[in-house]
């Protein structure tokens, strides 16, 4: 993508598209007075004031070339919120071709960046009749030189980047090509991989991990990230991923028309891969380890079963209640590892980890659970500035009967009420004293149609806000 920073745009564009805030349109100067007088026009005859939402477009003829001119507003310039920038630039993009000016107005560069970038993003590499793509630039006004392109572009390929890795389907992303990706992307973006093959996680005795893993042909990784941005601090950050490459429920199967999107059970690992990815490439002054405990939760003569009872790295016994509850088993071993292994004084988990988050929050927003309010409030802050969504949800300690076992110390389900609250705290019983944060990203991770500036699939919600979270550490 051609991308760059102009200071002036007396060049020939097929596109001009202009921020414009509430009360502050104006037409450019730049214009003939008949130029001026036709666009004039169409802002009166449109309304046009710059609310937020509302834009307008007209063609011209504007040097003796067709241009399409279009208004986009912001709404009150004090009022301005960076996704609304993100969004509206994005709505204006979608679509257009040639060489393209884009004006700025003192809105965040950044952000407009990223919107360029999303503006072309369609995962249609599997189509063997590709749209024609034009070529497209993007020349971006500014008065001042300013290193934006560089933050917008590492966050919006970020971004991508782990949208991608949900849309590929389990037969490319599979345990073992996802540890080889995470590799090829330690080496290009600066931080440290280690992958452990079977018989590492053995040793390890991850048994609750492995007991998931063990019906799939697929055989498990156990992927370690290191990226230390901070020499000076000896304070590590812990991100967990769920890494599930491809969900079937086990024994305990799912239906149809719930199994047909579980490639995307992995969406928790994209993210964590896609934050590291960002705060490498971005050389964040921030210690972050990161682990994905990745397999495929399949069916076979030794799956393991409904009514088993299974260890677990951190020594508690589990009763699996259902096969399909999954993920926490092989989160509750990453934890475990993480805590106990890499030394972090805080652990964040991200997973696509309950349909029941979707009942309660929708697919906009993210539930959470935390055993700590300090985490919860930065969190929360982070989201507001990436402009994602997140809702605590209660831990309290009544829930605990829920996923009581009589024959183990815990069952891996809590019934049919309050299911993304058990299955967030059946994780927190494995963090001990340590700070932990648990995203259900099951409702936001990917989307069955395109909303906001996300397209269809895979959405890379949370990376922007985890990367905001861990810039101010
Ligand atoms: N991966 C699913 C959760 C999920 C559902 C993700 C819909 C994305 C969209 C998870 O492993 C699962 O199957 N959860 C069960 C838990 C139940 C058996 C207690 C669920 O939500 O039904
Ligand atoms: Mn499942
Ligand atoms: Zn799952």
């Amino acid at each position: 993508m051609d991308i760059k920073l102009v200071k002036d745009f007396s060049k020939v564009y097929d596109a001009y598209v202009m921020p414009k805030f509430e009360g502050e349109v104006k037409v450019y100067d730049g214009l003939t007075d008949e130029e001026k007088e036709v666009l004039e026009g169409v802002i009166a005859k449109g309304e046009f004031t710059g609310k937020h939402g509302t834009s307008i477009s007209c063609q011209l003829i504007h040097k003796g070339k067709l241009a399409n001119i279009i208004y986009i507003g912001l709404g009150k310039r004090e009022k301005l919120k960076p996704y609304a920038v993100i969004e509206s630039f994005y709505k204006a993009l979608k679509g257009l071709d040639g060489e393209i000016l884009i004006g700025t107005h003192g809105v965040e560069v950044s952000q407009i960046v990223e919107a360029v970038h999303y503006s072309k993003y369609d995962f249609d590499k599997y189509k063997t009749d590709k749209k024609d793509k034009k070529v497209t630039s993007f020349d971006i006004f500014v008065e001042e030189d300013t290193d934006a392109i560089c933050e917008g572009t590492v966050l919006a390929e970020s971004v991508i980047l782990t949208r991608d890795l949900v849309n590929e389907p389990a037969n490319v992303i599979f345990p073992e090509s996802l540890a080889h990706e995470v590799e090829v992307l330690g080496e290009r973006c600066g931080f440290e991989v280690e992958i452990f093959e079977e018989e590492k996680i053995e040793n390890l005795k991850m048994e609750a991990f492995l007991s998931v893993a063990r019906a799939a042909e697929k055989r498990p990784r156990f992927i370690v990230m290191r990226y230390m941005g901070n020499p000076n601090s000896k304070e590590i950050n812990g991100l967990v991923g769920k890494g599930l490459t491809y969900d079937t429920g086990g024994l305990s199967l799912k239906p149809s028309m719930g199994m047909v999107n579980m490639k995307t059970d992995m969406g928790g690992a994209a993210t964590v891969i896609g934050t590291m990815s960002a705060l490498a490439r971005m050389k964040a002054n921030v210690n972050v380890v990161a682990v994905v405990a990745a397999c495929e939760n399949s069916i076979g003569g030794n799956a393991y079963r409904p009514g088993d009872i299974i260890g677990s790295m951190g020594g508690k016994t589990i009763e699996v209640d259902n096969t399909d509850a999954e993920g926490r088993l092989t989160l509750i071993d990453a934890v475990h590892y993480i805590i106990n292994y890499e030394s972090v004084k805080e652990v964040i988990d991200v997973a696509t980890l309950t349909g029941a988050v979707l009942v309660a929050l929708g697919t906009s927003t993210t539930g959470v659970l935390s055993n700590n309010d300090e985490m919860y409030k930065n969190l929360e802050e982070a989201s507001k500035i990436a402009g994602e969504r997140v809702w605590r949800l209660p831990n309290f300690p009544e829930y605990k009967e829920l996923y009581k076992s009589k024959v183990a110390d815990l069952k891996n389900t809590g019934g049919k009420y309050a299911g993304s609250i058990t299955a967030g705290m059946f994780i927190e019983e494995f963090v001990g004293e340590t700070p932990w944060m648990h995203l259900d990203i099951a409702g936001t991770s990917a989307a069955d149609s395109p909303y906001g500036y996300y397209t269809h699939g895979g959405t890379g919600q949370v990376v922007r806000t985890l990367y905001n979270y861990y810039l101010k550490k």
